[in-house]
């Protein structure tokens, strides 16, 4: 089978982070986001994966090159000379596409989920439309775009509406699909919507489906998101593979609720970490140091009695002694942020030293 990953876009809703780093290669839950996406292809029978990116992805080639073996797939770059919206990278990538007559993937970057990728292919085939649409619901449905189905056949979708003014329902996209082949001679090699233009004229021909997504969702492309999608990853692991999680038993620090950290982390006596944290790689934490509902990305170190809460922190940064974070504070690479010093809500650029408190939402350059 085939898939493609939507990569567009800049990331610059998930900025000071992807300043120094393309979005898709920021560690959620220890690991590049895409890779969470390519291992669920993979484990799904996926063999050849195109990552439709419209920016040059050198960065990427070379860190994901090296998983085509640990997964066992094909990784292909489709480069766009110009944006190509969500259908177009589709017919820009046909060759591989429709190399055979199976159904293929396509799938929204930044979309966390327990990627219930088998049953969705059987799902699909069983129905025999041409799509199948991931859905979800949530309680703020007008971001996305919004399914409303037909009341004679279950699942048959009646109405796709791309972020409505007005309430149709709360069963949305998930950003998830699998399409067969066919469906690629719908779109032009020009700047294409999928949500306003391809899924309409399925719609029309009683050829879309949807299907419910059981478990977590979240579209993790925006710091609070982010923080939130992570809580929810953490909560699935704890059921999945609590292996992966800290042992509060075997660790001289205290723990609570779900905390997922690097081997290769320090982490010192009498700090007090979680609920919902993740700890990158080098990461260091000094004594009495207490952190909640954040992560903190590799080689970054948090002093004695920092007090670190709903806060994304950056690669090689620095939190001081005595020094709070709060308010979903995202720090850049290379920040530092001195001893004693409060930030709420700041959004702080790579290479900045904060030495004053930061008491309310802003962006730190
Ligand atoms: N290659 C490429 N080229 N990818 C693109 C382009 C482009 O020109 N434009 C957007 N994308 C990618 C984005 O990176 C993202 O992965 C996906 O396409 C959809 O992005 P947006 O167009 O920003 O849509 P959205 O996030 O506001 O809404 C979409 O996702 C929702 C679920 O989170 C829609 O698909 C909604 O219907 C859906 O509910």
């Amino acid at each position: 089978m085939k898939g493609l990953i939507l990569v567009g876009g800049y990331g610059t809703r998930l900025r000071p982070l992807t300043l120094t780093t393309p979005k898709p290669l920021v560690e959620f839950g220890n690991r590049p986001m895409i890779l969470h996406q390519i291992e669920a292809l993979a484990n799904a029978g996926v063999t050849d994966i195109v990552l439709a990116v419209n920016y040059r992805p050198e960065v990427m080639v070379e860190t994901l090159k090296k998983y085509e073996k640990e997964f066992g797939v094909s990784i292909t770059f489709s480069v766009e000379t110009e944006p190509l919206g969500t259908a177009g990278p589709l017919k820009l990538a046909e060759e591989v596409l429709k190399k055979d007559d199976s159904p293929f993937f396509v799938l929204n970057s930044d979309v966390i989920c327990d990627y219930p990728f088998d049953e969705l292919v059987a799902f699909h085939k069983a129905h025999g439309g041409a799509g199948t649409i991931v859905a979800t619901k949530v309680d703020e449905p007008s971001k996305y775009g919004v399914i409303v189905h037909d009341i004679a056949t279950p699942n048959l979708i009646d109405r796709f509406v791309e972020k409505p003014v007005e309430f149709v329902g709360n069963r949305i996209n998930a950003g998830l699909y699998i399409l067969n082949p066919e469906v690629i001679d719908l779109i032009e090699l020009k700047p294409t919507s999928i949500e306003k233009e391809t899924f309409p004229i399925l719609v029309e021909n009683k050829s879309l489906y949807s299907f419910d997504l059981e478990g977590y969702w979240m579209d993790v492309g925006q710091p609070k998101d982010f923080l939130a999608g992570t809580v929810l990853y953490l909560n699935s692991v704890s059921k999945k593979d609590p292996k992966k999680l800290v042992d509060a038993s075997a660790v001289d620090y205290e723990v609570v609720g779900n905390v997922l950290v690097d081997s290769t982390a320090k982490i010192a006596k009498g700090s007090k970490i979680g609920p919902d944290v993740v700890i990158g790689p080098g990461v260091v934490i000094g004594e009495g140091a207490r952190l909640s509902t954040s992560v903190v990305l590799k080689n970054s170190t948090i002093k004695d009695h920092a007090l670190v809460k709903n806060t994304i922190v950056g690669w090689n940064c620095t939190i001081g002694k005595w020094a709070r974070t709060d308010g979903v504070t995202v720090m850049g690479d290379d920040v530092a942020i001195k001893d004693e010093v409060y930030v709420n809500g700041g959004k702080v650029l790579p290479h900045k030293t904060i030495g004053a408190n930061v008491e309310t939402e802003s962006i730190i350059m």
